[in-house]
């Protein structure tokens, strides 16, 4: 499963491409408005960074003007990754984008026939949102499961990028049910790699090593 990062913040990029865990970026517009800088640049920017797909945001409610957007950020480098809101007229979009070479994120998708509808119209990524549905009692990860039987059952080739990831346990469920990519905020991120296990069984060993007399501890 691929590990794209939920942020456009700049340092934690930097951060996170140091462990060679990272394949790509996702942003937002309210991760965009955090960095409160210009949004061309930035994006830019972040491309240059990271090698893998980095996903910028339309935020037209037409599909004609998300025409225009999409096409200025998929200008911007090789990379981009035009993110579209799961509407009527972002399906529109989406397919034009298609037809002509774009790749796409579809966003806000919060139910399995959403995602058919994207798969329909050749988008390169779905992104069901897990934690806002969770947020509302219902268990997000079910239409992460539902997705994939559906995408098998027709051999859709579009990657479902599950998003709105808030635990490592979301990232456990999202392999488990055979996402193909979880995007997460930096502070999961960290989390995968910590256990506490690891650190006691890490002291253990230096304090058993040290009772190696010196001589002996060659390397
Ligand atoms: C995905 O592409 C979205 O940017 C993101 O995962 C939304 O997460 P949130 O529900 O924590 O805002």
């Amino acid at each position: 499963m691929k590990f794209f990062l939920d942020t456009a913040d700049i340092k934690e990029i930097q951060e996170a491409q140091e462990t060679g865990l990272l394949d790509g970026i996702t942003t937002n517009p309210s991760h965009v408005a955090k960095a409160n800088t210009n949004f061309t640049a930035l994006v830019k920017q972040i491309c240059e960074m990271v090698p893998g797909p980095v996903s910028a945001e339309v935020t037209a409610p037409t599909k004609d003007e998300m025409l225009r957007q999409g096409r200025f950020l998929a200008d911007i480098a090789p990379n981009v990754v035009v993110k579209v809101p799961l509407t009527a007229e972002g399906i529109k979009a989406v397919k034009v984008f298609t037809d002509e070479g774009i790749k796409t994120n579809v966003t806000l998708c919060f139910s399995s026939v959403q995602a058919l509808l994207a798969a329909k119209v050749g988008a390169t990524y779905i992104s069901p949102f897990i934690g806002r549905v969770d947020d509302i009692g219902i268990e997000g990860i079910e239409t992460v499961r539902e997705i994939r039987a559906i995408y098998d059952n027709y051999d859709y080739k579009t990657q479902i990028l599950t998003a709105s990831t808030r635990s490592t346990l979301h990232i456990r469920d999202a392999a488990l049910a055979g996402s193909d990519v979880a995007t997460m905020p930096m502070k999961i991120f960290l989390k995968l790699i910590n256990n506490p296990l690891t650190d006691i069984g890490m002291k253990l060993f230096d304090a058993d090593w040290e009772k190696i007399p010196e001589e002996y501890r060659t390397y």
